[in-house]
């Protein structure tokens, strides 16, 4: 975001008017609960209730849907910055209508909202979308997202999610773009513009947030909430990269993660929020916490009470309380009481304001009137979703040629997921609607393909046996959608392998003796090698969105000659993890002798690796050439379309420093390129590098660019390619 002479005036000029009491609620975020931006269950409003953290008032407003209802005076009186939950464009008019008109200052309140893989329209989770290494389409579902959500009031999303994760244990693995920096920071950077578009005044723009600021996906084990302790260099050449992409994408938004990070908690840490964020990246936008997190800090115990909490916060440049409610209670009395200098509240609402000029919210506060047509579920919007969702799909295994399926084929379908709308949809996914989902049965029925559903089991269901001989009976060839649901926030799990019967059905179907399609539907890396064993073809279908049944049948059938590749490493076992490309070279790199860094009881190599898929053709490469000029190396290998379908190719560009004064990843991904070829076709394909990508993090902690020897693949994953030797 750029600073504005102009607008910075207009806030001064604001600031001097705004007392105490209005500034304080500049920074405050009204959320239905403790837990984020969802209406509270009745169980929840319960437990605070009888917590006394809500009176009788707001527990009956809880339990009919009222909530936020119940704002009125206090937006009139100036003490509400912002909403999170409203999505509908009559309540957001309502409620800025207060703000705007009947507010002491009129300054307008800014709706935000978790849109994270589409809004309506349903787009893959993004741990599936970044298997498409297309930032086309990483951007336009962005867009297509902001303009379904702009057009119910929401002007801010609480997206991208940068986070790395290595770790499939962790849940929430589903929601960013993987384990890879590189491509993390390209995703970021899309959703960034998708979402903020050249304008964010633009009607269908809305704001971007990076989050979770920062390394939230390292937490200890995979659980998620937990602690996060890391070296400096560590931080710097894996984690940082993707938001400090998002910044330099203009993102005008950052949310504190919920973690410490070395012993700090993110949401009082001063060196990441004002530091690197501000200082260093040149952040202009403003900081908001992650849900209740100032509180937490209590739990944390770094702070002894609430006063402290906020305190430690504020000073740090944490610029919004979402929920937790503690600046309101605070603030005012500590500045009052000479606890807390107003500098630090003033650069707080500065902050805030920049973004809500930005948003032209003092302009146009209001959502357009429900009289204008709406985009929601179009036939624009689904034609998108389903091109998103058929470039995410992954093709694990395709023994024999078994897919593409024949259009004529009698086909047995096994697996409750099959038929089950929902589970298309994955996490984040409140704003879609179930009911406009297309499920595999619903794909087939629509196809007129000649199939019988029969659940046989589901990962709660036990397996009947009777059902799935029914269903195999006069079958050509055998579709088991298999499923594991989990995956989200407080969502870890350390069983990694398919729930309930699952693997047991498989193996029942694959002694019958006809050909097996197996079909994940899951949000994170699955450890299933029986699947991988027991069936001829498998294809990593996630949880694709609204048009899922429909990308994947276009999948089995060959419509689209699927090109996804891993974004994040499948293990064999779930005792792997972390387990991921770019780690570091060891001094016993893996190998089969017994002294070198390797599990005793678990292959060498990951079942599948980053940067992993298939094809129905075949894509080879040719020799690779290197040409060096000043700063930039430039390779190019020609790449064949061996076989007889035409295809896109995800050529990957990796690279090994061979001399450094710290261990440097065995690889590290540092570029991609599609290409798109029809049988028999070549095309050359090259991908340039500067120098200055090729640095890392010496020992001093500055970024060395020094002179190396570097090997170099241009390749179809992160275990093959062909190869190269350079000095830069
Ligand atoms: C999550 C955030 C989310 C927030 C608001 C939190 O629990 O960690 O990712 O944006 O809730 O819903």
């Amino acid at each position: 975001m750029k600073i504005h002479q102009e607008t910075e005036k207009k806030i001064d000029l604001l600031l001097s008017q705004m007392t105490l009491h209005e500034k304080v609620g500049q920074l405050h975020q009204v959320a239905p609960s403790k837990v984020g931006g969802f209406e509270v269950s009745a169980e929840e409003a319960k437990a605070m209730y009888e917590a006394g953290e809500i009176d009788e008032r707001e527990y009956e407003a809880a339990l009919n849907h009222t909530a936020l209802f119940l704002h009125d005076d206090a937006i009139r009186r100036g003490e509400i910055g912002s909403f999170i939950s409203v999505q509908d464009a009559d309540m957001a008019n309502r409620l800025q209508k207060i703000a705007v008109e009947e507010s002491r200052l009129g300054i307008p309140l800014i709706f935000g909202l978790d849109v994270i893989h589409g809004y309506r329209t349903i787009f893959p989770i993004p741990l599936a979308e970044a298997c498409s290494f297309n930032d086309g389409i990483f951007e336009s579902s962005a867009q297509v997202a902001a303009r379904e959500a702009s057009e119910d009031g929401v002007n801010w999303t609480f997206a991208p999610m940068a986070d790395i994760a290595r770790d499939a244990r962790w849940g929430r693995i589903a929601e960013g773009a993987g384990e890879d920096p590189y491509l993390a920071s390209r995703f970021a950077a899309a959703k960034v513009r998708g979402f903020q578009g050249k304008e964010l005044s633009d009607r269908d723009r809305i704001a971007a947030c990076i989050k979770h600021f920062a390394a939230y996906g390292a937490c200890a084990g995979g659980r998620d909430y937990d602690t996060v302790d890391m070296s400096l260099p560590l931080f710097y050449e894996i984690y940082l990269p993707p938001y400090a992409a998002a910044v330099r994408a203009g993102c005008a938004t950052a949310m504190a993660a919920f973690n410490d990070l070395n012993g700090v908690p993110c949401t009082t840490n001063r060196f990441l929020l004002q530091t690197l964020l501000r200082e260093k990246l040149g952040f202009n936008g403003f900081v908001i916490s992650d849900a209740n997190a100032i509180r937490e800090c209590i739990n944390h115990g770094t702070a002894r009470n609430e006063r402290e909490a906020a305190k430690q916060a504020l000073e740090a440049g944490l610029d919004m309380d979402l929920g937790a409610n503690v600046y309101t209670a605070c603030l005012e009395d500590m500045v009052n009481k000479g606890e807390l200098a107003v500098q630090y509240l003033d650069a707080a609402v500065r902050n805030i304001l920049r973004v809500k000029f930005a948003l032209g919210l003092f302009d146009h506060p209001y959502a357009d009137t429900p009289e204008k047509k709406r985009t929601a579920l179009c036939a624009d919007h689904r034609a998108a979703a389903r091109d998103a969702a058929k470039r995410s799909i992954v093709l694990l295994k395709n023994e024999n040629r078994t897919l593409p399926l024949s259009k004529t084929a009698n086909i047995a379908v096994v697996g409750s997921v099959a038929n089950d709308r929902q589970a298309m949809l994955g996490t984040w996914s409140f704003t879609g609607s179930a009911a406009a989902a297309i499920s595999l049965v619903d794909a087939l029925g629509m196809r007129n393909a000649s199939f019988r559903f029969v659940p046989c089991c589901s990962e709660t269901d036990p397996l009947d046996e009777e059902q799935l001989q029914k269903a195999l009976e006069g079958a050509d060839i055998v579709l088991a959608a298999l499923s594991y649901q989990a995956s989200g926030e407080a969502q870890s799990c350390c069983h990694l392998t398919l729930p309930g019967d699952q693997s047991r059905m498989l193996e029942t179907i694959s002694r019958c003796g006809k050909p097996v399609v197996s079909v994940l539907f899951n949000g994170r890396p699955v450890a299933v090698p029986e699947v991988v064993a027991y069936s001829d073809a498998v294809l990593e279908a996630w949880h694709l969105g609204t048009e899922a049944g429909s990308a994947v049948c276009d999948v089995l059938f060959g419509d689209y000659n699927p090109s996804g590749r891993l974004t994040a490493t499948f293990p064999n076992a779930s005792g792997e993890c972390p387990v991921y490309y770019n780690h570091p070279s060891t001094g016993r790199p893996r190998g089969a002798a017994k002294w070198t860094s390797k599990y005793m009881d678990s292959p060498l190599t990951p079942l599948f690796p980053f940067g992993y898929g298939l094809s129905y053709t075949t894509f080879s490469y040719g020799e690779l050439s290197l040409r060096i000029e000043g700063d930039c190396v430039t390779a190019t290998v020609p790449v064949t379309n061996d076989g007889e379908m035409a295809g896109e190719e995800t050529v990957q560009l990796y690279i090994h420093r061979r001399c450094a004064q710290r261990v440097r990843p065995v690889r590290e991904l540092k570029g991609y390129q599609k290409v798109f070829l029809q049988p028999g076709e070549t095309k050359e394909v090259s991908m340039t590098v500067t120098k200055d990508e090729l640095g890392y993090y010496a020992v001093d902690g500055n970024w060395d660019t020094g002179e190396s020897d570097f090997d170099i693949w241009l390749a179809h994953d992160s275990t093959s390619g062909s190869k190269g030797e350079f000095r830069l």
